[in-house]
């Protein structure tokens, strides 16, 4: 059965307790009279507004942004796993470009964070993708292959099939320039390679792949129905709930066109 992600990646925005509120209460209005067979809407805000963000409509999720690896001790400013599966956290964002750019995160690290958030039962929304340099010259699918097979080392075909991918290339995101249709749908074929290599098909159909980079509710054809990705994962248009809706209202009517060829 055809399932679809939209994940609302919050980052560091919404500045008080208020407007995280104020946030909440468009969003609940514009979603309270829609049922989703097809979509997960999951949404992750900062970690200070996240037990606000508890009384969700039922298809959306809570997400986190990030997590350091370790259950608990002496790490001063992270946030646990346990601490978030806690709180009711069910998704998380690991390995965003931004956390890799001002964090200084490589794949290593986020594949130990992938392995932590699998131990404590929540799912991962793991982030790959290239940068325009690295495009340029030629070395995307290079790039992509060994961040999966990094990310994806050690694992059980049990636990790769609970993580999901998003791949979001780097020169996209917050920019407004887009990759081409094709060349999603040739990243998302790479992809699939690469887990049917590492695991097997069976295991390659489980995983859900994302795109993720200026993606707004207009562009889902193109980024998302066209290149045969399961979903999106948005940045400044999740700020707008009505936006966020809409895509999974989108990706909802998809799903039952499919459905019924
Ligand atoms: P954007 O961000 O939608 O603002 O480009 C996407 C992301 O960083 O996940």
């Amino acid at each position: 059965m055809t399932r679809f992600y939209v994940v609302g990646n919050l980052k560091m925005n919404m500045l008080s307790r208020e407007e995280a509120s104020q946030y909440l209460t468009v969003l609940r209005r514009e979603s309270s009279s829609k049922r989703y067979a097809y979509v997960t809407g999951i949404i992750a805000p900062s970690f200070l507004y996240s037990a606000q963000f508890d009384d969700l409509p039922k298809s959306i999720k809570k997400g986190a942004q990030n997590m350091f690896p370790e259950k608990s001790g002496s790490y001063t400013g992270e946030i646990s796993p346990l601490m978030l599966k806690n709180d009711g956290v069910e998704y998380v964002i690991i390995g965003h470009s931004e956390r890799r750019l001002y964090a200084g995160e490589t794949d290593e690290l986020i594949h130990e964070k992938l392995l932590s958030v699998l131990k404590y039962y929540m799912i991962p929304i793991v982030c790959i993708g290239e940068t325009r340099a690295q495009r340029e010259a030629g070395k995307a699918e290079q790039i992509i292959t060994g961040q999966i097979r990094t990310l994806f080392s050690d694992l059980s075909k049990l636990q790769a099939e609970k993580v999901i991918i998003a791949y979001e290339p780097r020169w996209a995101i917050g920019t407004d320039i887009l990759p081409t249709t094709s060349e999603i749908a040739e990243v998302r074929m790479i992809v699939r390679q690469v887990l049917t290599e590492m695991f097997d098909t069976a295991t390659e159909e489980r995983i859900a792949v994302l795109y993720g980079g200026s993606v707004k509710s207009s562009l889902l054809p193109q980024v998302a129905f066209e290149t045969g990705m399961e979903g999106v994962l948005v940045g400044r248009e999740s700020l707008f709930p009505y936006e966020l809706v809409k895509m999974m209202n989108l990706f909802e009517e998809e799903a039952i066109r499919r459905s019924k060829i």
